[in-house]
């Protein structure tokens, strides 16, 4: 069984590792170890792992953003993924109930995640299965 819980700091290689099935393998260790380090004591920031028989087989970090506009809160899913090997077996849908539950906690208005188009999770409407609407949203970047 999967159980959702707060991360620890032992749990940072394990999320590390993770961050490679997520499409981004070359992040190095020592930049990983600082940000790491803020997210565990952000008071915006939530980060929690999916667990199951001691095994981390996800992760999802998310911030609370107060939002003028929506007079309110919105919960920004900044990063989820779940280990290639362990897919397909309800953990991803865990992680975004946890997200759910955690807004509506916070009494949030809304819950936002980016994501590729070229993902497979896109393609497979893996969202839209979750609850979510697609926003007709342009995101724009300048890598620094
Ligand atoms: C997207 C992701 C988190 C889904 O996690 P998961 O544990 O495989 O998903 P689940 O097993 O909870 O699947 C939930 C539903 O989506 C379907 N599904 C399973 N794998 C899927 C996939 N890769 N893409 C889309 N839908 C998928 C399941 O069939 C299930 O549908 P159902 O409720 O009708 O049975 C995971 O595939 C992943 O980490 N992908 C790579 C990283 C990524 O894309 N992250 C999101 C970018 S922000």
């Amino acid at each position: 069984m999967v159980t959702i819980r707060p991360v620890r700091p032992e749990d940072r290689d394990a999320v590390h590792a993770l961050l490679a099935d997520l499409g981004y393998p070359k992040v190095e260790a020592k930049a990983f170890l600082r940000v790491f380090a803020d997210i565990l004591v952000a008071e915006y920031r939530s980060l929690v792992v999916a667990e199951a028989d001691g095994k981390i087989l996800g992760f999802l970090c998310c911030t609370r953003q107060p939002t003028l506009r929506l007079g309110g809160d919105q919960l920004l899913i900044d990063e989820l993924v779940v280990a290639d090997a362990a897919r397909g077996k309800g953990t991803g849908k865990a992680l975004l109930a946890w997200a759910r539950d955690h807004a509506k906690g916070l009494g949030a208005k809304r819950i936002e995640l980016h994501t590729s188009r070229k993902r497979d999770s896109y393609t497979r409407g893996f969202y839209k299965k979750q609850g979510f609407a697609e926003a007709d949203s342009a995101l724009f970047r300048i890598e620094l």
